[in-house]
Formats: structure tokens, sequence, C-alpha cells
């Protein structure tokens, strides 16, 4: 890298920023705030083992898992809770004051079920990313959100951290002139993938195809709730845990929505993105089962605000960028490229770099105008109490996470959609339209 750098122009301008910023937040304390929130939490192994510290400051009340070790594990951090199997059951039985606040870290199939009853009841909500398994639900939980006017966060942690801040504002300040094209790309990916190509990616598994027969249920796993809204098969290893389950369209949906969520957060913050007007898929044929690894998409959006028209290309798996692939920018394994008139940006999680045109002895960094979060769940606690926004609250994570399957479906559909999306119709792809949304198993219905 040290040897592309010599070769261009680049600011001295790359920013580490330190581990620290993405650690575990702190619980919010000492401004005021005695009253504890009573947290639900749906979901207490894998990401909501983690989810579930964040809150412990609080008094969690309830504790919900289809795995009963989960269950037991977090009894043993949150004493007293009462436990469930079913959240539809701990639904029923708490009583309305019961609880404020649910945390939701179950598998993507299952979060807008797990949480829609807490945003009719009028409580807070804490979602795991993606929001939604797809676009309808995406809808339905953005304006369930809305109407109910409580305290949401989608758990998309890298937000919080100071990198995005700081890119925002170079974006936001022009340092790269008007920008016309973004792309995002990821070196790990999970779904339809070769063995080698699998081990290169960091994924746990190779499936090319759904297996015959099953495996031995796990004990204390109840397999027909995991299902739930979900058509039924029978139990096999393949599926269980995450992240073997993300690949499987009736389960998740691939890289696209899970790596999507933290990675295109950037230049949806960053250029005030919505809906996009095209999506135009690259890659196929799509499995009718499995999510591909490899692949990419590309989204037009139209002009808005102070911004031109933009092209943001999504890439993942073995699809890399052309300047990338070239060797004309680092080639970090990961990364979001800004296209601007004056230059490129260059970020990742953690870091940014400036690649510039001729003028980089010019150059001014913008004051610092996003103050540092106090932490991803911190803002979602406070924002509970007190009526403070949350950076990622579902008005802008229902739209991100819209965007993030559209890509998914132009890819299933296998060509480039115009996208309506106040009507949530494709004009020139009516058959599309059947990827936007699923049916749901016999006795699971949405609201
Ligand atoms: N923000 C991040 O960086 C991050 C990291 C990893 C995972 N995630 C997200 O967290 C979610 C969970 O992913 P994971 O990898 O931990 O999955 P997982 O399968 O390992 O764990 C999910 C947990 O939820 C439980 N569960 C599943 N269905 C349930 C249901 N219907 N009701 C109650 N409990 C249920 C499981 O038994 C398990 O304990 C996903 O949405 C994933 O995208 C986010």
């Amino acid at each position: 890298m040290a040897s592309q750098s010599s070769r261009r122009q680049f600011l001295n301008a790359t920013i580490a920023v330190g581990a620290s910023a993405f650690a575990a937040p702190a619980i919010l304390r000492g401004q005021g705030l005695n009253e504890k929130l009573h947290v639900g939490v749906i979901g207490c192994g894998g990401r909501g083992a983690g989810n579930l510290e964040s809150v412990l400051g609080e008094t969690v009340v309830a504790l919900c898992d289809v795995n009963r070790n989960a269950v037991d594990y977090a009894s043993g951090k949150a004493k007293g809770a009462k436990t469930f199997t079913d959240y539809r059951k701990m639904y029923d039985a708490l009583q309305v004051g019961e609880y404020d606040a649910v945390v939701v870290s179950t598998t993507e199939h299952t979060h807008a079920f797990a949480t829609l009853p807490a945003l009719q009841a009028k409580k807070h909500v804490y979602c795991e990313k993606p929001l939604t398994h797809n676009v309808r639900e995406a809808r339905i939980i953005t304006e369930a959100a809305k109407a109910a006017g409580v305290a949401t966060q989608m758990g998309t942690q890298i937000h919080a951290g100071d990198n995005y801040r700081r890119v925002v504002e170079l974006v936001q300040g022009g340092a790269i002139g008007a920008i016309s094209e973004v792309h995002v790309w990821v070196g790990r990916a999970w779904g339809l993938q070769s063995p080698d190509e699998a081990r290169a990616h960091g994924d746990i598994v190779s499936v090319q195809n759904r297996p015959e027969g099953s495996s031995p249920l796990p004990p204390n796993l109840d397999w027909d709730l995991w299902l739930g809204p979900a058509p039924e098969r029978p139990f096999h290893e393949v599926y269980f845990p995450g992240p073997k389950w993300y690949r499987w369209w009736d389960f998740g949906n691939g890289t696209m929505s899970d790596l999507g969520s933290h990675w295109i957060d950037l230049p949806f913050w960053a250029m005030n993105l919505d809906a996009p007007k095209t999506i135009e898929p690259f890659g196929g044929p799509a499995h009718p089962e499995l999510a591909p690894a490899s692949m990419h998409v590309k989204y037009e959006y139209a002009a808005r605000g102070d911004r031109g028209p933009l092209a943001l290309t999504w890439y993942q798996g073995t699809h890399k960028p052309d300047v990338w692939q070239k060797g004309t920018i680092p080639r970090w394994d990961s990364g979001v490229l800004f296209v601007g008139s004056a230059g490129q940006l260059l970020a990742d999680y953690g870091r940014h770099q400036l690649l510039f045109g001729p003028n980089v002895n010019d150059f001014k960094r913008p004051p610092q105008t996003i103050p540092p979060s106090i932490g991803h769940h911190a803002e979602w606690i406070h924002a509970c109490k007190t009526g403070a926004p949350t950076t990622c609250h579902f008005g802008y994570a229902g739209p991100l996470t819209e965007a993030n399957h559209l890509g998914n479906v132009a890819y299933r559909a296998g060509k480039k959609l115009e996208w309506d999306a106040v009507n949530m119709k494709f004009p020139n792809a009516p058959e599309a339209e059947q990827y936007l949304g699923r049916e749901y198993r016999k006795g699971w219905m949405l609201g």
C-alpha cells in the first residue's frame, strides 16, 4: 500500500480511530435520570448476548429465546427477569406498565414480528440490523415507529464511532467537490460459493443446495418457534446458528442486507440518500434458496437537496470496483470510495484517506461539527428517557434497509428495475414485486 500511496498524491490524512470508539458503550448514568428503564430482551444468544450486556445498567424484566440454554445463560446476568421461549407469549404476559422497551436480536426473518407488537404498544425498540427481512416489512415497521413516536435505534453501532463523523463532515463540507459516484465493497461474504471462495471470504460453511434429511435437534432448541413465519423444514445444522442462516432467502438475505447495513450506512448518511430511482444487478443467475456470495449492484439516485444525481455501486465477494482491480486506489479489504469533482475519499469502519488532485496543499480540514456519540446503545437509552433523537432511528434505518433489500430484489429478478418507492412498484418489471415480501406460514400474521 505504501508504494501505491507514493504513486499518488495522497493527503497525509489517514486517520486511524482507536478501537475504543466501537467498544460496547457505557450505559448512561449520572444525568439526573434516576428512573431505570424496564427492558425486555428478545434473542439472548449470539449478538443478543452483547446487546443484553449493554442494557444491564437498566432493569431487565423479561428474557425470551427459542433456545432455553440462551435464556438460562441470560438469567444469570439479569436475575429476576421473567423468562419466555415465545415472544408472543411474552407480550401477552407482560402488563402494559411492566415494561418500557425491548431489544430485538433474533434472526432477520423474525425481526419485524418481534418488533411490531412493541411499537403498537408504544414501547421503545432497539432492533439489530437489518431492520427487517424484506422491503414490505421495512415499510411497515418504519410507519409503525413513526405512528408510535417512541425511541428507536437499529443496531448499526459503527455509526456511533468518530470515523464516520469525520467522513460525513468532509463529504458535506465539499472537501472533494461535487460527488457523482460512490463505490462500496466488502471482503467478507456469506452465501452460495465454492469451499475455496468461502475460505477466502471468511465464511464458515459452503452450501450449494438444501440438504436432504435432518440433523439431531440441539437439546433445548424449539425449532418450530425458530422457524416462526418461515416455511416448515426439518432442522439441519446448515441453518443454525448465525451466521449459517444468513444465506437462506427464507431466513436472511446474505451479505447485501447484513454488511450493507453497516457499510452503505456511511454514504446514506453522508449523501442524504433515500429511495433509489433504479437498481441494476450484475452476476447471477440467482439460486432459488440461497443468496449469492459474489455479485454487484448499481443504484441510481435522483438529485436531492444540495447534491446532484448519484450512482452508488455495491460489490460483494469476488466482485470489486475497477479502480480496486487495477490498483489505482489502495486495495483495502472493504471500503467506501467517494468520487468527487475535486478528489476522492476512501473510508472503512475506522480510518479514512483523502486521495487528492493537484490542490492538495490548499486543503483545510473542516471543523468537527458532528458531536461525538455517547455510544450507540446509550444514545437509545438516553432517548427512551428524555425524548432526545437517536442517529439510527427507524425513520433513517427503514429506508436504508429497503435500499439494501432492493439490491437483492434486482439480483433475483435478474434485470435493471425502476423503483416507484411511494407505491412500492416496479413499473418496468411487475414480476419482480414478488421479492418485496413473502408469504407467511399458516398461523403467522404481521400486525
Ligand atoms: N450489529 C452487529 O455488528 C451484529 C453482529 C452480529 C449479528 N448481528 C445481527 O444480530 C442478529 C442475530 O444474529 P446472530 O448472528 O447473533 O444470530 P444467532 O442465530 O447466533 O443468535 C440469535 C439468537 O436469537 C435467538 N432466536 C432466534 N429466533 C428467535 C425467536 N424467534 N425468538 C427468540 N429468540 C430467537 C437464538 O436462539 C439466538 O440465541 C441478526 O440480525 C444479525 O444480523 C449484528
